[in-house]
């Protein structure tokens, strides 16, 4: 994790990233303890970061070395910041482990702690069912060596045909399957891009697509999201002067917007991905999450099946502890995907396989089910928040799993933070960013049981109150007049 040989991040770039740290009248070592540990965990400060000397710290942020001293000792202590005498200090992960969390990452939750930092609903009912049924299909499986860089012919031939009766006939020598829609995106970029090779990503977007296109050393290129939806024209302009290799999309309840593209966006942009010969990746994880009953927008690939890679996931239709997920391509593509594949792992695991299977064959009734519960969740969750932070304003989506609240005012990671402090986990606007902004937004999820959102809900409040009104200029670093 230690990284002394990079550069340190320079005092006047972490001050940007902090942003205004103090909440109170004067600044404390606990508000820049807050501050920094907050930034590390939503993942603005990326582990293995060198922070600048002491010094350079101080100054950058408008404080005592002293109070710098005893904030870093404070991270130290939790193991969130390591330094060695001669090298400096860096973002480091404590010891015992952390919880993976949407493009950040979080140190163990306490058992009272109310996660609403994950949109991801638990497994229906039927997987039990599924798992029974699967049970007795392994035995025929065991014989056998086991590995299967395809996937199980069984379950692509089920994702083929839900693709096919989208309007995309597939078959199954057009799916690859992954261990969920992360490692499907990770091994796309692995395949297709080159360091310093940029990649047009929607802005907000998901965050652990930005940390998969940083892994590769690639250059996230952002296309804002204007009111709530895609700007053809500035997409287009994008891949005209950007030239990026790919194009990240998720056209289907964008996470964390929430929006839809709708068939006539999906066909003007396939015309200008095959324009400037663009390969988009198209991230359907969320497609299942649609709460209308309006008829669905074709997938993007169905209007440029050659410029197109969509990926999958079992996680938001199902359950994200089966780590399946799934690629659909050209067949040569999916040949490379398999080669390329063997320098990371050698397939998914057959038992969760199996239960995929199974639960593609009543997808319809879990997915049925779903909605219901999801819709009542969402409505439950916007009316708890918008009574108890009526300055927010919260658009209804109209699938996914999440919503993203204005604030109204620049405090997102700072409401995080009291968030934690009241025991609620929270998403902050600015883990959605390219980088540090969206300060005036936080995302919060519907997949929890509504009593438990709306004691959420309660607790959130609690954590505006605290710091609502104290907005970007705190009173002591305006001048004073
Ligand atoms: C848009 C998007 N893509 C990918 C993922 C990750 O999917 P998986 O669990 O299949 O890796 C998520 C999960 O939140 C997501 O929202």
């Amino acid at each position: 994790m230690m990284q002394s040989g990079s550069p340190a991040l320079k005092g006047h770039k972490l001050a940007r990233l902090l942003g205004s740290w103090s909440t109170g009248q004067r600044p404390s070592s606990g508000a820049l303890y807050r501050a920094v540990r907050q930034s590390v965990l939503d993942g603005r400060l990326p582990p293995g970061t060198r922070l600048p000397a002491e010094r350079e710290f101080a100054e950058a942020v408008g404080t005592s070395r002293t109070l710098v001293a005893s904030a870093l000792e404070r991270l130290r202590a939790e193991g969130l910041v390591a330094s060695r005498r001669g090298a400096g200090s860096w973002v480091s992960l404590p010891e015992g482990g952390t919880e993976a969390g949407s493009g950040g990452w979080f140190p163990p939750e306490h058992a009272e702690t109310i996660n609403f930092a994950q949109a991801t609903p638990a497994a229906p009912p039927e997987l039990a069912e599924a798992v029974e049924n699967a049970r007795t299909r392994f035995a025929e499986q065991i014989g056998g060596h086991g590995y299967q860089p395809h996937g199980l012919h069984a379950l692509r031939e089920r994702i083929a045909e839900r693709f096919t009766r989208r309007g995309l006939p597939t078959g199954p020598h057009q799916v690859l399957v992954t261990n969920g829609a992360q490692h499907a995106f990770a091994l796309t970029l692995r395949l297709l891009t080159a360091p310093g090779e940029r990649v047009l990503v929607e802005h907000p977007t998901y965050p652990n697509a930005l940390e998969a296109v940083r892994a590769v050393n690639a250059a996230a290129l952002p296309v804002p999201m204007v009111d709530g939806g895609w700007d053809p024209e500035l997409v287009e302009a994008t891949l005209a002067q950007g030239a990026p290799r790919l194009a990240y999309l998720i056209p289907d309840f964008q996470n964390p917007t929430g929006a839809l593209m709708s068939g006539a966006t999906r066909e003007r942009l396939a015309a200008a991905l095959r324009r400037h010969r663009t390969t988009a990746v198209v991230d359907e994880t969320l497609v299942d999450i649609d709460l209308t009953a309006a008829a669905a927008p074709p997938p993007m690939a169905s209007f440029a099946e050659e410029r197109v890679i969509t990926i999958g996931s079992a996680s938001k239709s199902f359950w994200g502890g089966l780590r399946l997920g799934w690629v659909r391509a050209p067949e040569e593509f999916v040949q490379r995907m398999v080669i390329g594949r063997a320098a990371v792992d050698l397939g998914s695991p057959v038992f969760e396989q199996l239960v995929l299977a199974e639960l593609l064959g009543r997808a319809d009734a879990i997915l049925r089910s779903r909605r219901v519960e999801t819709i009542e969740r969402r409505d439950a969750l916007v009316a708890a928040v918008r009574e108890s932070c009526p300055q927010w304003s919260i658009p209804v989506p109209d699938g996914g799993l999440a919503l993203w609240c204005h604030l109204g005012q620049p405090v997102g990671s700072r409401l995080a933070v009291a968030a934690e402090q009241h025991g609620v986990r929270l998403a902050s606007g600015s883990m959605f960013a390219v980088q540090g902004s969206l300060e005036d937004r936080v995302r919060l999820p519907y997949t929890l049981p509504i009593d438990r959102l709306r004691a959420a809900v309660s607790k959130l409040a609690l954590a505006w109150t605290a710091v609502h009104g104290v907005g970007a200029d705190d009173p002591w670093r305006s001048p004073i007049t």
